[in-house]
C-alpha cells in the first residue's frame, strides 16, 4: 500500500477475530518498530509480544479503556528504558505509530491503548505499575502504551486527507497560510 493509504486506512479497531497473527506478520511488526527513529539513536525500547490469552485477559484489565485487548490475539507491550534517556516518551510514541501504521499494511487491526499516566481499574496503582509487574519488567522500563493487534472484526471507513486550516499559521500564529 502506499503510504498515504495507510495513513488514511489505520483506524483504531477495538473488536478481533480469535485467528492468530501469523509469524511473518509478527516479524514485519517488529521490523517497523525497530525503524523508527529515536533521540540521538539512543533506541531504548523493549517490545513484549504478548499472545498468551490469560496475559492478554489479565492486560484487558489494567485499565479502564483496555477493552480491544480483550478479544485481541495479540498485542505489543511499548516499553523504554528511561535511565538511558530523558525522551523515552517521545521514542516510544514513534515506534508505536510505526506498528500501528505496519499492522494496517499488513491488512490488521489494531489499537492505541494507553497506560502511562492512567490509572489500574482497582485504582491502588498505577496502570504502569501493573503491566510491569504482571509481565516482570524492571521498573525503569517505563511503558507509554500497548498496541492491540488482530484481524478486525469491525470495518471503519478510511479518514479522508483533510487539513484542519484553524490550526495551521504562516510564519506567526494566527497568520494564515496561503498554498
Ligand atoms: C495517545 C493515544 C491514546 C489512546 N488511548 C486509547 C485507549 O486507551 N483506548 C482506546 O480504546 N483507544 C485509545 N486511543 C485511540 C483513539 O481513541 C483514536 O485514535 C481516536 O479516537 C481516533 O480514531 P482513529 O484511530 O480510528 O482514527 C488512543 C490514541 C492515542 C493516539
Amino acid at each position: 500500500m502506499e503510504l498515504f493509504e495507510v495513513m488514511q486506512r489505520r483506524r483504531s479497531i477495538r473488536h478481533y477475530k480469535p485467528d492468530a497473527v501469523e509469524p511473518e506478520k509478527i516479524r514485519r511488526l517488529l521490523q517497523a518498530a525497530f525503524l523508527s527513529p529515536s533521540g540521538r539513536n539512543i533506541r531504548p525500547w523493549h517490545f513484549i509480544v504478548v499472545d498468551d490469552r490469560s496475559l492478554l485477559d489479565q492486560l484487558a484489565n489494567a485499565k479502564s479503556g483496555a477493552r480491544p485487548l480483550k478479544t485481541a490475539p495479540l498485542a505489543i507491550v511499548i516499553a523504554a528504558d528511561e535511565d538511558t534517556t530523558d525522551i523515552w516518551i517521545e521514542d516510544s510514541a514513534i515506534a508505536a505509530e510505526h506498528i500501528h501504521l505496519a499492522a494496517t499494511d499488513l491488512g490488521l487491526g489494531s489499537c492505541w491503548v494507553q497506560i502511562r499516566g492512567r490509572q489500574s481499574i482497582t485504582a491502588d496503582i498505577t496502570a504502569e505499575k501493573y503491566v510491569q509487574k504482571l509481565l516482570g519488567l524492571p521498573q525503569s522500563y517505563r511503558i507509554t502504551c500497548i498496541i492491540a493487534i488482530g484481524y478486525p472484526v469491525e470495518t471503519k471507513r478510511p479518514h479522508e486527507p483533510e487539513i484542519e486550516w484553524d490550526k495551521v499559521s504562516h510564519n506567526n500564529y494566527g497568520k494564515a497560510l496561503k498554498l
